[in-house]
């Protein structure tokens, strides 16, 4: 039984989704969210549940040890499912020491806080650590990511989790600790920040801009419901062995190209535009520094042990995605204003 879970990262798009299961899920545990709300964490991404009594939200930043340890000491939690990171690849290349901070040093300060606090009863606790597809590298026409593939990261992102995934082993191998780490393909869904390629793309055709696809569009990913990744966090985090690893997926393989034509079509119907409208914004750009051509997971692993199966078909998913986004003006409004401006200009001007 457990009665308190430290959840970081839970204001960002993932995190919120884990945060709120949890929290209507097991009323009787407590659900601390630890976030240091960079332009990722957003706490309207929780305001439904904000005022729960199993709910506690606290601002503070991973990378801070003398805090993190202090923190440790004074909410003393049962477990950790760590999500806080940073998160986005064409960040990662402009700016990777930001992604060696936060996802190697972060991952590592929480290891150290973990080690000390729960000594001597490793067995009762346990440290879950959500990472990603990415830490395999990039694949051919064919073959899917097992949990046996070797690690194989190419970008400074895919290469901090890695290095991220590593120490959560290390801590297991050499003190003992109880981990597990799951390893998710591309999430899509509500709360998406806008510069990931789904959300982005819905708000640049909702407001008639340019819908930039990188190279020639053929890069596939394997897309999955952002709920069916937080059941599956809370289906591993109860059932898992210690020091397993689980590969999350849904099976449901997208070139950009043709989820982007996809997306055109559910749009136009939506606002009421005539049949093909949208494409017309469609805007082949300079493709991603060392771009992974394929991601596919087999989640086989995870299926035929823990009974885990996506839940939406990927038509059914997206259209609810942008139902979400078209109802949800003031989200939007408030996270594409200020700062995400100055980063669309540097991001996408010289394309
Ligand atoms: P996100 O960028 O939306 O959210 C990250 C959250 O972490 C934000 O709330 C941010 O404020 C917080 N954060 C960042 N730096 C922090 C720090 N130093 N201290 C405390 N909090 C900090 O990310 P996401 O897409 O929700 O991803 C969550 C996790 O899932 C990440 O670890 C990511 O690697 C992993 N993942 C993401 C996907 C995906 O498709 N988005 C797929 C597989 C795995
Ligand atoms: O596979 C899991 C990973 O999925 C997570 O670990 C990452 O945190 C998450 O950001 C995501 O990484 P990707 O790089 O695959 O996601 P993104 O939405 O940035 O890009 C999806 C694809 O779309 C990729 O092939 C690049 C392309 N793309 C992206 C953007 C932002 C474009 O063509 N145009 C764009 O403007």
């Amino acid at each position: 039984m457990l009665n308190k879970i430290l959840i970081t990262g839970g204001a960002g798009f993932i995190g919120s989704h884990v945060v709120r299961r949890f929290v209507k899920t097991y009323p009787d545990c407590q659900i601390v969210n630890l976030d240091k709300l960079t332009y990722a964490g957003n706490l309207l991404n929780l305001k439904d549940i904000q005022d729960a009594p199993n709910y506690k939200f606290i601002k503070g930043d991973i990378t801070d040890a003398e805090f993190i340890n202090e923190l440790f000491l004074v909410e003393n939690p049962d477990a950790v499912i760590h999500l806080a990171a940073e998160s986005h690849v064409d960040r990662s290349i402009s700016n990777p020491m930001e992604f060696v901070m936060t996802n190697v040093i972060g991952t590592v300060n929480l290891l150290n806080a973990v080690r000390k606090s729960w000594e001597g009863n490793y067995d009762k606790h346990r440290f879950y650590h959500v990472s990603t597809d990415e830490v395999y590298g990039a694949l051919g026409e064919t073959g899917m990511f097992t949990e046996e593939t070797s690690y194989d990261p190419h970008s400074p992102y895919s290469a901090s989790k890695a290095s991220s995934d590593h120490f959560v082993r290390a801590y297991h191998d050499t003190y003992g600790l109880d981990i597990v780490i799951s390893n998710c393909s591309n999430n899509y869904g509500s709360h998406h920040f806008p510069e990931k390629l789904i959300p982005l793309a819905i708000n640049n055709i909702k407001t008639n801009k340019p819908v930039p696809v990188y190279g020639k569009g053929e890069n596939v990913r394997d897309w999955l419901w952002v709920e069916d990744h937080a059941r599956a966090i809370d289906t591993i985090f109860h059932n898992a062995k210690s020091g397993d690893t689980y590969n999350i997926g849904g099976h449901n393989e997208w070139k950009n190209i043709d989820l982007i034509h996809l997306l055109c079509d559910i749009m136009d119907r939506k606002l009421n535009r005539s049949s093909g409208e949208s494409a017309k914004l469609i805007s082949y750009v300079t493709d991603r520094a060392g771009h992974d051509l394929r991601y596919a997971i087999d989640s086989t692993k995870l299926q035929t042990e823990l009974g885990w199966v996506p839940s939406l078909q990927f038509e059914e998913g997206l259209e609810k995605t942008v139902d979400w986004y078209l109802e949800n003006e003031l989200w939007l409004d408030s996270v594409t204003s200020g700062n995400y401006q100055e980063y669309y200009k540097n991001q996408y001007s010289n394309k």
